[in-house]
């Protein structure tokens, strides 16, 4: 694990979370800019997950008002978790049904981008598709194969989960949207991952396995899934058949530029 200089809020005795007024508008500034950078390129199944969430604008929301509407829906909750946690403690909320969420988030400072997951971007990017049956199946697969896999296992999963819960994009009969956390959180990458500047690639989870990435620029290349309900279908194919497959092919050369030293 690496350091952060973050650390999660605790809850009181109640359970209640408390942030201060400085945090408040910083969840109130993200939400706000980016509500309006995603209409129109997020998926609809995402726009709906946000209508059915209806997550406050002034304050930073309470687990519990995400849980209800989640549990509701798809049987999933929001865990909450320090600033960051093993991948074996997250391969074990996914498999039980609980999106991990830091319950901090970031400094003015780091507005735009931050390495580290908070509060908003686990909110906001990757709860609204936790209401959607097919995307939920595909994240508890995926976090019930996880447990099993073995250390190198795992990092062929993380390569597909990269390019598709956090990354991907979907085609729609409105035409080319998103559906990544990773993205629908970030306002620059919205706009870019749809502006023809980088590749986008049929989905195709073998590739994606194969397709290293870096965490820290806008991504080169997203894959491009042919309706979101193709994740559900891949959840019940044989995804750890294909990790093995994806090993013996080896990884493809990085379309991005070496990290400085
Ligand atoms: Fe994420």
């Amino acid at each position: 694990m690496k350091s952060t200089q973050y650390v999660a809020r605790q809850p009181d005795a109640s359970g209640f979370i408390h942030y201060g007024e400085a945090e408040h508008q910083v969840w109130n500034t993200l939400i706000t800019r980016q509500l309006k950078v995603v209409d129109g390129r997020a998926c609809q199944e995402y726009l709906d997950g946000i209508e059915q969430l209806g997550l406050p604008h002034e304050r930073i929301p309470q687990l519990d008002e995400v849980n209800r509407v989640l549990h509701k829906a798809t049987g999933w909750r929001v865990a909450r978790v320090p600033a960051l946690i093993p991948f074996q403690t997250f391969f074990e909320l996914l498999a039980s049904r609980q999106f991990p969420v830091a319950t901090f988030i970031r400094s003015p400072e780091e507005l735009d981008y931050l390495q580290e997951p908070d509060i908003f971007h686990e909110i906001f990017g990757h709860c609204p598709l936790l209401t959607n049956p097919w995307f939920a199946e595909f994240t508890h697969t995926y976090g019930t194969l996880g447990l099993k896999a073995t250390k190198e296992e795992r990092v062929y999963l993380a390569r597909l989960y990269w390019l598709t819960i956090e990354f991907g994009l979907v085609d729609t009969s409105q035409g080319r949207r998103i559906y990544g956390g990773g993205i629908l959180s970030s306002p620059k990458e919205t706009v870019y991952s749809l502006s023809g500047e980088p590749e986008h690639l049929p989905f195709d989870p073998i590739e994606a396995m194969r397709t290293p990435y870096r965490i820290d620029i806008l991504q080169p290349l997203y894959y491009v899934l042919p309706e979101l309900k193709h994740l559900f279908e891949l959840a019940q194919q044989d995804i750890m058949g294909m990790v093995h497959q994806a090993m013996q092919m080896g990884l493809h050369a990085p379309k991005f530029p070496p990290k400085a030293a």
